[in-house]
Protein backbone atom coordinates (compact mmCIF):
# COMPACT_ATOMS: atom_id res chain seq x y z
CA UNK A 1 0.00 0.00 0.00
CA UNK A 2 2.74 2.06 -0.34
CA UNK A 3 1.85 3.59 -3.43
CA UNK A 4 -0.71 5.63 -1.49
CA UNK A 5 2.13 8.04 0.29
CA UNK A 6 4.16 10.15 -1.64
CA UNK A 7 7.96 11.16 -0.95
CA UNK A 8 10.00 12.90 -2.92
CA UNK A 9 13.59 12.41 -3.14
CA UNK A 10 14.42 15.88 -4.29
CA UNK A 11 13.08 17.44 -0.74
CA UNK A 12 15.69 15.91 1.20
CA UNK A 13 19.31 16.84 1.76
CA UNK A 14 20.92 13.46 2.76
CA UNK A 15 20.59 10.74 5.29
CA UNK A 16 17.06 10.43 7.13
CA UNK A 17 17.81 8.60 10.65
CA UNK A 18 14.74 6.79 11.78
CA UNK A 19 14.85 5.61 15.69
CA UNK A 20 12.77 2.91 16.89
CA UNK A 21 13.13 1.98 12.95
CA UNK A 22 12.41 -1.76 13.56
CA UNK A 23 8.84 -0.82 15.03
CA UNK A 24 5.97 -0.28 13.39
CA UNK A 25 5.74 3.12 11.92
CA UNK A 26 9.74 3.10 11.73
CA UNK A 27 9.14 -0.21 9.14
CA UNK A 28 6.99 2.15 6.89
CA UNK A 29 9.07 4.96 7.27
CA UNK A 30 11.89 3.01 6.28
CA UNK A 31 9.73 1.37 3.54
CA UNK A 32 9.00 4.66 2.47
CA UNK A 33 12.18 6.15 2.22
CA UNK A 34 13.88 3.09 0.36
CA UNK A 35 11.09 3.26 -2.12
CA UNK A 36 11.77 6.95 -2.84
CA UNK A 37 15.70 6.11 -2.99
CA UNK A 38 16.15 8.01 0.05
CA UNK A 39 19.22 7.41 1.83
CA UNK A 40 18.05 5.39 5.09
CA UNK A 41 19.75 4.79 8.38
CA UNK A 42 17.90 2.66 10.96
CA UNK A 43 18.91 3.40 15.18
CA UNK A 44 16.69 0.74 16.94
CA UNK A 45 17.93 -1.53 20.30
CA UNK A 46 18.52 -4.58 17.90
CA UNK A 47 19.71 -5.03 14.43
CA UNK A 48 16.06 -7.03 14.06
CA UNK A 49 14.66 -6.68 10.38
CA UNK A 50 11.64 -8.82 10.96
CA UNK A 51 8.66 -5.72 10.92
CA UNK A 52 10.53 -3.92 8.28
CA UNK A 53 10.89 -7.24 6.34
CA UNK A 54 7.35 -7.64 6.16
CA UNK A 55 7.37 -4.43 3.83
CA UNK A 56 10.71 -4.81 2.10
CA UNK A 57 12.56 -6.95 -0.26
CA UNK A 58 15.33 -8.28 1.09
CA UNK A 59 17.71 -6.51 -1.45
CA UNK A 60 16.01 -3.31 -0.37
CA UNK A 61 16.22 -4.11 3.34
CA UNK A 62 19.71 -5.11 3.09
CA UNK A 63 20.23 -1.19 1.25
CA UNK A 64 19.12 0.24 4.76
CA UNK A 65 22.39 0.98 7.08
CA UNK A 66 21.20 -0.09 10.56
CA UNK A 67 22.51 0.98 13.89
CA UNK A 68 22.12 -0.90 17.09
CA UNK A 69 21.61 1.05 20.42
CA UNK A 70 20.18 2.43 23.16
CA UNK A 71 18.61 5.69 22.72
CA UNK A 72 18.84 6.61 26.19
CA UNK A 73 22.39 6.58 26.06
CA UNK A 74 23.83 9.88 24.91
CA UNK A 75 27.06 8.81 23.18
CA UNK A 76 25.54 6.09 20.97
CA UNK A 77 22.95 8.54 20.03
CA UNK A 78 25.66 11.45 19.21
CA UNK A 79 27.98 8.69 17.61
CA UNK A 80 25.29 7.40 14.59
CA UNK A 81 24.12 10.94 14.01
CA UNK A 82 27.78 11.47 13.02
CA UNK A 83 28.93 8.31 11.62
CA UNK A 84 25.70 8.49 9.34
CA UNK A 85 26.33 11.71 8.17
CA UNK A 86 21.95 11.86 8.97
CA UNK A 87 20.69 15.30 7.75
CA UNK A 88 17.31 14.59 9.38
CA UNK A 89 16.12 12.71 12.27
CA UNK A 90 12.59 10.45 12.38
CA UNK A 91 12.63 10.24 16.34
CA UNK A 92 10.00 6.78 16.92
CA UNK A 93 11.87 4.60 19.54
CA UNK A 94 9.48 4.38 22.73
CA UNK A 95 8.12 2.08 25.30
CA UNK A 96 4.11 2.43 25.14
CA UNK A 97 1.63 2.45 27.82
CA UNK A 98 1.72 -0.69 29.16
CA UNK A 99 5.56 -1.09 29.22
CA UNK A 100 5.88 2.90 30.93
CA UNK A 101 3.31 1.18 33.37
CA UNK A 102 5.50 -1.69 34.28
CA UNK A 103 8.28 -0.58 34.53
CA UNK A 104 8.35 3.63 34.95
CA UNK A 105 11.90 4.72 34.81
CA UNK A 106 12.62 2.51 32.12
CA UNK A 107 9.54 4.67 30.24
CA UNK A 108 10.98 7.71 31.29
CA UNK A 109 14.67 6.53 30.36
CA UNK A 110 13.37 5.57 26.82
CA UNK A 111 10.66 8.16 26.06
CA UNK A 112 12.13 11.37 28.15
CA UNK A 113 15.80 11.15 28.23
CA UNK A 114 16.46 9.49 25.06
CA UNK A 115 14.00 12.06 23.26
CA UNK A 116 16.57 14.68 24.89
CA UNK A 117 19.92 12.77 23.50
CA UNK A 118 18.01 13.62 20.38
CA UNK A 119 17.81 16.82 20.28
CA UNK A 120 21.02 17.05 22.14
CA UNK A 121 22.83 15.22 19.00
CA UNK A 122 20.50 17.18 16.71
CA UNK A 123 22.25 20.38 18.53
CA UNK A 124 25.91 18.92 18.29
CA UNK A 125 25.67 18.63 14.23
CA UNK A 126 23.26 21.23 13.22
CA UNK A 127 20.38 19.33 12.17
CA UNK A 128 17.07 21.20 11.51
CA UNK A 129 15.24 18.45 10.81
CA UNK A 130 13.53 16.90 13.82
CA UNK A 131 10.22 15.04 14.04
CA UNK A 132 9.45 13.31 16.87
CA UNK A 133 6.34 10.89 17.90
CA UNK A 134 4.21 12.15 20.84
CA UNK A 135 1.05 10.55 21.52
CA UNK A 136 -3.19 11.13 21.47
CA UNK A 137 -2.36 10.19 25.30
CA UNK A 138 -0.34 13.67 26.07
CA UNK A 139 -3.79 14.90 25.90
CA UNK A 140 -4.15 13.32 29.11
CA UNK A 141 -1.06 14.00 30.53
CA UNK A 142 -3.01 18.30 30.83
CA UNK A 143 -4.36 19.57 33.78
CA UNK A 144 -8.17 19.05 34.04
CA UNK A 145 -8.01 16.74 31.18
CA UNK A 146 -10.86 14.37 30.84
CA UNK A 147 -8.49 11.75 29.18
CA UNK A 148 -7.13 8.78 30.81
CA UNK A 149 -3.59 9.90 32.62
CA UNK A 150 -1.10 7.83 31.97
CA UNK A 151 3.05 7.70 32.40
CA UNK A 152 3.77 7.46 28.97
CA UNK A 153 1.05 10.78 28.30
CA UNK A 154 3.41 12.61 30.56
CA UNK A 155 6.78 11.32 29.18
CA UNK A 156 4.97 12.31 25.68
CA UNK A 157 3.80 15.98 27.18
CA UNK A 158 7.32 16.42 28.60
CA UNK A 159 9.02 15.60 25.40
CA UNK A 160 6.91 18.50 23.26
CA UNK A 161 7.86 21.04 26.12
CA UNK A 162 11.42 19.73 25.54
CA UNK A 163 11.23 20.08 22.29
CA UNK A 164 9.72 23.70 22.31
CA UNK A 165 12.65 24.59 24.74
CA UNK A 166 15.05 23.48 22.04
CA UNK A 167 13.43 25.66 19.77
CA UNK A 168 13.68 28.89 22.06
CA UNK A 169 16.96 28.19 23.52
CA UNK A 170 18.69 26.44 20.83
CA UNK A 171 17.02 27.31 17.64
CA UNK A 172 16.51 23.39 16.76
CA UNK A 173 13.07 23.51 15.06
CA UNK A 174 10.71 20.77 15.29
CA UNK A 175 7.51 18.59 14.40
CA UNK A 176 5.76 16.27 16.96
CA UNK A 177 2.94 14.68 15.69
CA UNK A 178 0.51 13.16 18.36
CA UNK A 179 -0.85 9.94 16.66
CA UNK A 180 -4.76 8.63 17.34
CA UNK A 181 -4.49 4.45 16.69
CA UNK A 182 -1.93 2.98 14.19
CA UNK A 183 -2.89 -0.03 12.51
CA UNK A 184 -1.96 -1.72 9.59
CA UNK A 185 1.16 -4.34 8.49
CA UNK A 186 3.67 -4.64 11.49
CA UNK A 187 1.32 -3.11 14.26
CA UNK A 188 1.34 -5.79 16.87
CA UNK A 189 2.29 -4.34 20.45
CA UNK A 190 0.42 -1.86 22.52
CA UNK A 191 -2.94 -1.47 23.82
CA UNK A 192 -4.48 -0.08 20.96
CA UNK A 193 -2.76 -2.84 18.63
CA UNK A 194 -5.89 -4.94 18.68
CA UNK A 195 -7.58 -3.73 16.23
CA UNK A 196 -4.56 -4.80 13.34
CA UNK A 197 -4.94 -7.94 15.30
CA UNK A 198 -8.36 -8.08 14.41
CA UNK A 199 -7.28 -7.96 10.85
CA UNK A 200 -4.55 -10.37 11.19
CA UNK A 201 -7.14 -12.77 12.52
CA UNK A 202 -9.51 -11.89 10.03
CA UNK A 203 -6.81 -12.82 7.14
CA UNK A 204 -6.45 -16.35 9.20
CA UNK A 205 -9.76 -17.50 9.24
CA UNK A 206 -9.84 -17.57 12.73
CA UNK A 207 -11.74 -15.71 15.07
CA UNK A 208 -10.95 -12.68 17.56
CA UNK A 209 -12.39 -9.90 20.09
CA UNK A 210 -11.35 -6.93 19.96
CA UNK A 211 -11.18 -5.97 24.32
CA UNK A 212 -12.45 -2.54 24.04
CA UNK A 213 -15.55 -0.51 22.33
CA UNK A 214 -16.90 2.58 21.16
CA UNK A 215 -15.00 5.47 19.47
CA UNK A 216 -12.02 4.68 17.98
CA UNK A 217 -9.64 6.27 15.31
CA UNK A 218 -7.87 4.41 11.93
CA UNK A 219 -4.84 5.63 11.22
CA UNK A 220 -2.70 3.96 8.41
CA UNK A 221 0.51 3.05 9.53
CA UNK A 222 2.04 4.07 5.79
CA UNK A 223 0.08 7.17 6.56
CA UNK A 224 1.31 8.60 9.59
CA UNK A 225 5.04 7.26 8.01
CA UNK A 226 4.74 9.84 5.58
CA UNK A 227 3.81 12.57 7.49
CA UNK A 228 6.73 11.75 9.78
CA UNK A 229 8.38 12.43 6.26
CA UNK A 230 7.08 15.36 5.35
CA UNK A 231 7.86 16.70 8.40
CA UNK A 232 11.15 16.81 7.66
CA UNK A 233 10.90 17.33 4.10
CA UNK A 234 11.98 21.02 4.46
CA UNK A 235 13.62 22.56 7.15
CA UNK A 236 11.00 24.50 9.78
CA UNK A 237 11.11 27.50 12.02
CA UNK A 238 9.17 26.55 15.11
CA UNK A 239 8.69 23.81 17.43
CA UNK A 240 4.85 22.53 16.19
CA UNK A 241 3.00 19.59 17.82
CA UNK A 242 -0.10 18.35 15.97
CA UNK A 243 -3.07 15.64 16.57
CA UNK A 244 -2.99 13.08 13.83
CA UNK A 245 -6.54 11.20 13.98
CA UNK A 246 -6.96 9.34 10.78
CA UNK A 247 -10.40 8.36 10.42
CA UNK A 248 -12.50 8.67 13.52
CA UNK A 249 -15.20 5.79 13.66
CA UNK A 250 -16.03 3.35 16.53
CA UNK A 251 -14.67 -0.23 17.39
CA UNK A 252 -19.15 -1.40 16.25
CA UNK A 253 -19.26 0.48 13.10
CA UNK A 254 -15.99 -0.72 11.67
CA UNK A 255 -16.63 -4.21 12.09
CA UNK A 256 -19.33 -4.11 10.44
CA UNK A 257 -17.53 -2.40 7.83
CA UNK A 258 -14.72 -5.55 8.03
CA UNK A 259 -17.82 -8.22 7.86
CA UNK A 260 -19.48 -6.54 4.63
CA UNK A 261 -15.70 -6.31 3.02
CA UNK A 262 -14.53 -9.74 4.34
CA UNK A 263 -17.59 -11.64 4.99
CA UNK A 264 -16.19 -14.70 6.71
CA UNK A 265 -14.68 -12.34 9.60
CA UNK A 266 -15.49 -13.87 12.98
CA UNK A 267 -14.49 -10.52 14.72
CA UNK A 268 -16.57 -9.19 18.06
CA UNK A 269 -15.75 -6.45 20.82
CA UNK A 270 -16.39 -6.38 24.51
CA UNK A 271 -15.54 -4.13 26.80
CA UNK A 272 -14.76 -0.52 27.77
CA UNK A 273 -14.28 2.37 25.72
CA UNK A 274 -10.79 3.57 24.89
CA UNK A 275 -9.53 6.42 27.76
CA UNK A 276 -8.28 8.54 24.72
CA UNK A 277 -10.00 11.50 22.39
CA UNK A 278 -10.61 9.56 18.78
CA UNK A 279 -12.09 12.04 16.28
CA UNK A 280 -9.62 14.56 16.44
CA UNK A 281 -9.25 16.72 13.25
CA UNK A 282 -6.46 16.50 11.09
CA UNK A 283 -7.15 19.85 9.48
CA UNK A 284 -4.42 21.37 10.71
CA UNK A 285 -1.64 19.19 10.42
CA UNK A 286 -2.65 18.54 6.75
CA UNK A 287 -2.48 22.43 6.29
CA UNK A 288 0.64 22.53 8.03
CA UNK A 289 2.94 19.79 5.97
CA UNK A 290 0.79 19.51 2.72
CA UNK A 291 -0.05 16.18 0.83
CA UNK A 292 0.92 13.24 3.25
CA UNK A 293 -1.38 10.68 1.19
CA UNK A 294 -4.21 9.05 2.39
CA UNK A 295 -6.41 5.82 2.51
CA UNK A 296 -9.94 5.25 2.69
CA UNK A 297 -11.43 3.16 5.70
CA UNK A 298 -12.15 -0.11 3.49
CA UNK A 299 -9.36 0.04 1.14
CA UNK A 300 -7.22 0.28 4.10
CA UNK A 301 -8.69 -3.12 6.19
CA UNK A 302 -8.99 -4.79 2.60
CA UNK A 303 -5.47 -3.96 1.95
CA UNK A 304 -4.31 -4.89 5.37
CA UNK A 305 -5.76 -8.23 5.01
CA UNK A 306 -4.58 -8.67 1.51
CA UNK A 307 -0.90 -8.14 2.90
CA UNK A 308 -1.55 -10.47 6.08
CA UNK A 309 -2.72 -13.14 3.92
CA UNK A 310 -0.01 -12.89 1.29
CA UNK A 311 2.88 -12.78 4.89
CA UNK A 312 0.70 -15.77 6.12
CA UNK A 313 1.01 -17.92 3.12
CA UNK A 314 5.01 -16.91 2.99
CA UNK A 315 5.14 -17.80 7.08
CA UNK A 316 6.18 -14.56 7.81
CA UNK A 317 3.09 -13.64 10.45
CA UNK A 318 1.61 -15.87 12.62
CA UNK A 319 -2.25 -15.60 14.07
CA UNK A 320 -1.34 -17.75 16.88
N1 LIG B 1 1.23 2.83 17.19
C1 LIG B 1 0.42 3.76 17.66
O1 LIG B 1 -0.83 3.65 17.61
C2 LIG B 1 1.00 5.02 18.27
C3 LIG B 1 0.12 6.00 18.72
C4 LIG B 1 0.66 7.15 19.29
C5 LIG B 1 2.02 7.32 19.35
N2 LIG B 1 2.85 6.35 18.91
C6 LIG B 1 4.29 6.57 19.01
O2 LIG B 1 4.89 6.36 17.74
C7 LIG B 1 6.19 5.80 17.91
C8 LIG B 1 6.33 4.53 17.12
O3 LIG B 1 5.26 3.65 17.47
P1 LIG B 1 5.22 2.15 16.97
O4 LIG B 1 3.81 1.72 16.96
O5 LIG B 1 6.05 2.00 15.77
O6 LIG B 1 5.94 1.44 18.21
P2 LIG B 1 6.68 0.05 18.31
O7 LIG B 1 6.56 -0.38 19.73
O8 LIG B 1 6.25 -0.88 17.23
O9 LIG B 1 8.20 0.44 17.99
C9 LIG B 1 8.99 1.14 18.91
C10 LIG B 1 10.44 0.78 18.60
O10 LIG B 1 11.27 1.47 19.54
C11 LIG B 1 12.33 0.60 19.88
N3 LIG B 1 12.91 0.91 21.16
C12 LIG B 1 12.37 0.70 22.39
N4 LIG B 1 13.25 1.03 23.33
C13 LIG B 1 14.37 1.46 22.71
C14 LIG B 1 15.62 1.92 23.15
N5 LIG B 1 15.90 1.98 24.47
N6 LIG B 1 16.53 2.29 22.25
C15 LIG B 1 16.27 2.20 20.91
N7 LIG B 1 15.09 1.75 20.42
C16 LIG B 1 14.16 1.39 21.32
C17 LIG B 1 11.69 -0.78 19.91
O11 LIG B 1 12.67 -1.82 19.82
C18 LIG B 1 10.74 -0.71 18.74
O12 LIG B 1 11.34 -1.23 17.57
C19 LIG B 1 6.40 5.62 19.40
O13 LIG B 1 7.07 6.76 19.88
C20 LIG B 1 5.00 5.59 19.95
O14 LIG B 1 4.95 5.99 21.29
C21 LIG B 1 2.38 5.20 18.36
Amino acid sequence: MLEHFPVNAADFDGPVLVTGAGGCIGSWVLALLVRAGVPAVAFDLQVDRRRPGLLLEAPDLAAVRWFSGDIADTAAVARVIQESGARAIVHLAALQVPFCKADPVAGALVNVVGTVNVFEAARAAGIQRVTYASSIAAHGAQSASPWAATLYGAYKYCNEQTARVYWKESAIPSVGLRPGVVYGVGRDQGMTSKTTVALLATAAGRPYTIPFTGPVSWLHAGEVASAFLRAVATPRSDAAVFDINGIASTVEQSLELLRTLEPGAQVRCEGATLPFPMDLSDEPVRAYLGDYGSVPLDAGLQGTCAAFRSLLARGLVSAE
